[in-house]
Formats: C-alpha cells, structure tokens, sequence
C-alpha cells in the first residue's frame, strides 16, 4: 500500500509553517500534484522525486487558493490555518458543493474567528486576517477531520495555549500532530478527542513519513475478500482498520494479520450485517461503497447507513447497472440483499471512492465492465490499475 493521501495533504499544508519540510511514503496522486501547485503558486520551493517531496522557503508572494484549485480539490482548505497563523493573511476560495453531498466548512471558520481571526465571506471567497492568533477552547458540534487539522495548524503558533474538544481522532490528525511535534509544536492528547495546543513562537524544519493509507488498504482488503484465492496486502496498519476488519468478521470474511499486513481469502458463504458509517475509530465512510459490494455477496439482507454525508450513495445506481439488488429507504439507509451474481456492464464514476467500489464490482462481474470518468479514482489511489494486474486482476484502460 501506499502512503495515506489524506495524511500526506494535511502534512504538505504544514509545510506553511515552517522553512523546510521533507516528506517521505507520500503517494503520486493527483490530489497531492494539485497541492504542490497550490504551495508552489503561493511562492513554496518544491521538488519531488518519487515518494518524497521536499518543500522549502519562507517568503510567499500570494496567500490565496483560487476557486480552480479548490474545486479541482476540497482539501486546498487546509492552507487557512497555517496561512492566517504565520503570514496574518489568507483567501480561500469557498468550496461548494461536491460529488459526496454538502460540505460546509463554518466549522473551520468558527473556530479562527473565535481564535481572533477576522473573517469575511464574500463574492465566492473566505478572506480571513489575523495579527496574531489568540489561543482558546474550542468545541466542534460535529467530528471534522479537515476542521481538526486546520485548528491544530492554527493554534501551533497562536499566542497561549488552545484546547480543541471533540476533535477528529482519525489516524491522519495523529500523524499531523506527530508531525507538527517534531517542528517544535506542543501539543498534548494525541489519539484523543481533547488536544491541547501551547502556542510557540515559531516552528523548525522537520523530516516526515506518512503513514500507509488505510482506506487503500480496505479497499484491497474488500476486493481480497471478494475475489482472491489469498492476496496479501502490505505495508499498512492494521489496528487503523479496526473497525472495518470486526466488520469483515462479523460477514463471515477468511483473514489473518501480522504486524503490518493482511492476507484475505475469497469467501464463499457470507453472512449479511447492519452498518454505519461513524467517525474514527467508528467504520470510515470511505469505506461505504467498496463495502456494498462485498454485501451484494452475502446471504440475505444488509442495512448501510451512511452518516457522515448522507447523500454519498450515487454508487447506488451504478450498481444496480451491473446487477445489484439494492434499494434506498426514506429514512436514509440502503437495504442490500444477496447474493446476486453481477454482470458486466457500462457505469460511471462519481467520486474517489465510488469508482473503487465500481472496479471491485467490474472485476467480481461476469463479463466486461467499462468505468467511465475514472479520473475520480486518479485524485486518490497511487497505480491502482498496476496493482490489481499486478496480481492477477483484468483491469487495463481504454485509450
Ligand atoms: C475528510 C476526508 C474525507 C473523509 C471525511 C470523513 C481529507 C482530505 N478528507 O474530509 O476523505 O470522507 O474526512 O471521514 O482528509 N462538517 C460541517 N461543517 C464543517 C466541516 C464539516 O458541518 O465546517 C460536516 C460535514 O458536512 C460532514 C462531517 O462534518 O457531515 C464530517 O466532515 P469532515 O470530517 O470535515 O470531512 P472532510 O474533512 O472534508
């Protein structure tokens, strides 16, 4: 597996803070490319050779996100800590809507105008300024992830001390509170829901590796589970996919695991399951959609509710193209019921995750499947065509 996207973006955003950040495990995605153009058009000096990336310089010419950057990718957000904590000023294009639901981010902004910031919405764009942040409690209302991120970044170099409750406990805020650490930050309650943020006056250079992506590694888990004789899936952690391996358990799903791999084997007679989609260390709803295709295979009928963004099931249609008995309730959930033998058949991609959940379903399909718009799946999974033919998989693009 490849390193976490989702830890390397926050992890590049930090490098805001300080002269000199050197990364390493960071994954060749296009949503890693997109911030570097960001942090480069911003006036960062950068190189990358494979998975590392060195980011360097203190001196920016512009402090905005433009709306192109930010719509091409969401977590171009995270550049308002870091920006309004070191250099007082940002402009960030406001994100709209996306492919996964409704995706405000007033809990970012709360939270820095309760630190001090001045923040102004206006003609599409966040304007915030500081002259320097003021450490202070904030409480989420609801578990945010890139919210957690941008707070911690802020309060680093806030003066005194920032206490944030109920923040994300998602592996990726741990690895950038280790990472902030190693630049001289102090941060207390790492892995909890409280973290506490003394202020410092400014930040050193650091040299990081990114943790393996765990939502690649369920999503090569899932596909294992479905259509493997045994597949070994290296490099992760397993304790990250907590959640999702008592699940796999609970369905009836054939694994081991060692210190950082799983090997899965195909079963045969799945049983079905209730689940719902939770913050960390609850099951990731970036999992929902790889997982409704394992349960097209089980035996009898699985409820799927997804919580975090309840309108993330446009999956639903396309796998109901390929054969799927599933059905979508008034109350929220899916109800899907099995086993049923897919076919292949021509869908289209809507999101990162959803394009995995279609080529898992292609591949478990009878017949040939085409996934259309496969450049979703490009924002977040490294080589992912490479790696399933690597191991046996008829996958290939059509030019
Ligand atoms: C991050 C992940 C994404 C994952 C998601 C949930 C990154 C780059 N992306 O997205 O892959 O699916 O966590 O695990 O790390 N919310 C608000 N107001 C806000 C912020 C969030 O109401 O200001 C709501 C959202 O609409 C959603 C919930 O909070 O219902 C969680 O969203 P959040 O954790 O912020 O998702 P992201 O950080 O955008």
């Amino acid at each position: 597996m490849s390193g976490a996207k989702n830890s390397a973006l926050p992890a590049m955003a930090a490098s805001l803070l300080t002269d000199s950040l050197v990364l390493s495990n960071v994954p060749e995605v296009q949503d890693i490319l997109s911030m570097g153009e960001l942090l480069m058009g911003m006036g960062k000096t950068g190189r990358h050779e494979g998975d590392h990336w060195v980011l360097e310089g203190s001196r920016l010419h512009s402090c905005e996100a433009s709306y192109e950057l930010v719509k091409k990718m969401r977590a171009s957000i995270l550049v308002l800590g870091p920006l309004l904590a070191r250099y007082g000023e940002v402009k960030v294009a406001y994100p709209g809507g996306c492919n996964i639901g409704a995706r405000p981010v007033d809990l970012h902004i709360e939270g820095l105008k309760k630190m001090g910031a001045k923040i102004d919405v206006e003609h599409g764009t966040i304007h915030a300024t500081a002259r320097r942040l003021q450490g202070t409690e904030i409480h989420f209302d609801k578990v945010t992830v890139t919210g957690t991120e941008n707070l911690l970044m802020a309060a680093t170099l806030a003066q005194g001390t920032t206490v944030i409750n109920n923040a994300a406990r998602e592996p990726e805020v741990t690895d950038l509170v280790r990472l902030l650490k190693k630049m001289g930050a102090r941060i207390g309650g790492e892995g909890s829901d409280t973290l506490v943020v003394e202020g410092v006056e400014s930040l050193g250079p650091a040299e990081h590796r990114i943790i393996p992506d765990r939502i690649e590694g369920g999503t090569f888990f899932v596909l294992g589970a479905l259509c493997a004789d045994e597949l070994v899936v290296r490099n992760l952690e397993p304790l990250h996919l907590k959640s999702l391996l008592s699940k796999a358990g609970e369905a009836g799903v054939s694994f081991t695991q060692e210190a950082d791999l799983i090997r899965v084997k195909r079963c045969l007679s799945l049983k079905p399951l209730d689940l719902e989609t939770q913050p960390y260390p609850g099951f990731p709803t970036d999992m929902q959609a790889q997982f409704m295709v394992l349960l097209t295979q089980a035996e009898g009928r699985s409820l799927i509710r997804e919580t975090i963004f309840p309108g993330r099931y446009h999956h639903v249609d396309e796998l109901l193209r390929l054969g799927a008995s599933l059905k979508k309730r008034e109350n929220g959930e899916v109800m899907v019921s099995g086993p049923t033998p897919l076919s292949g058949a021509e869908v289209t991609a809507t999101d990162l995750r959803a394009s995995a959940c279609l080529v898992i379903a292609g591949l478990l399909a009878s017949g040939v499947s085409v996934v259309n718009d496969i450049h979703h799946l490009e924002r977040g999974y490294e080589r992912l065509v490479d790696k399933i033919r690597s191991v046996g998989g008829d996958v290939g693009y059509l030019l």
